[in-house]
């Protein structure tokens, strides 16, 4: 057996020794996001650093624990804090908790994050639905001995982020009265912001946002099988495109102001899928 799925089973186990719960959706906690869990009916939590072999989040700020409850009548695992490859992390790390919460018998994938505006129609605080990634820029997941316990050697990738999904996020916005964007989010490593002509080039390959995270999770969801959507908070224009430097700072603090509405669109949306 895989070592990498040998690691995932044992996390299993670990998880299973602690909770018998059954989600039937996973959610990703990006910036601003981050309280979401403790407003939900919440049955179970168990912080990453009780999880043998589990990778655990060193950025400030981004806490470390799986969260089960329920979302009206919806059983969700709920990830608070996820863990960035800039953290040092080898890909199949960054997206081990993916994979365990596929392994823990959830169906559909919701992925939230922050991101930088590249689209000059964009502003801070707007919110904008993944039509579809880049991850061209950083290793893939899926990259290694394929684990065919999970999916397919050459997964197609060709509808990453489901249509049917998002045809419900922009229903659910334009009930709630919250404007959407909708396009292309581009993942790179950092953890520096980029360059302005990194801006531009990501641009001119049809990127609409920018970020560290969720391409690389959507991928290694859709490789076991899961439906998946994802929507960004964009907290700020990207590097160039104004006079203003970027700041972590600046990030939070968009993230912070827009994390009502951000909420409620998330709470809408699990209610629908
Ligand atoms: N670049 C990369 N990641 C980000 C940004 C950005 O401008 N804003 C929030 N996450």
């Amino acid at each position: 057996m895989n070592e990498m799925y040998k690691k995932l089973a044992t996390c299993l186990k670990s998880v299973r020794e602690k909770t018998d719960f059954q989600p039937e959706v996973a959610l990703i906690l990006g910036s601003g996001l981050g309280d979401y869990a403790e407003g939900i009916r919440m049955e179970a939590a168990i912080d990453y650093g009780e999880i043998a072999g589990f990778p655990t989040s060193t950025v400030p700020g981004h806490k470390g624990r799986f969260v089960f409850g329920y979302v009206g009548e919806v059983p969700v695992v709920i990830m608070q804090g996820r863990v960035h490859y800039y953290e040092g992390y080898p890909m199949s790390e960054v997206v081990l908790p993916t994979r365990l919460m596929g392994m823990l018998g959830a169906k559909k994938l919701i992925l939230t994050n922050a991101a930088g505006g590249v689209n000059y129609y964009y502003r801070p605080g707007d919110f904008m639905l993944i039509a579809d990634h880049i991850t061209s820029f950083v290793p893939s997941p899926l990259v290694g001995a394929n684990m065919d316990e999970l999916g397919v050697r050459f997964p197609d990738m060709s509808e990453v982020y489901s249509a049917r999904m998002r045809e419900i996020v922009r229903a659910e916005a334009r009930k709630l009265g919250i404007s959407l964007k909708e396009g292309v989010y581009v993942q790179l490593t950092g953890p520096a912001y980029e360059t302005p002509a990194e801006i531009r080039m990501v641009r001119s390959l049809g990127a609409d946002a920018v970020g560290m995270s969720t391409a690389c999770e959507a991928m290694a969801a859709r490789h076991v099988g899961l439906e998946v959507c994802g929507i960004s908070c964009i907290t700020n224009m990207a590097a160039g495109m104004t006079l203003q430097k970027l700041s972590h700072a600046e990030v939070q603090e968009t993230a912070d102001r827009v994390a009502g509405q951000f909420k409620e669109l998330v709470t809408a949306v699990v209610g629908k899928i």
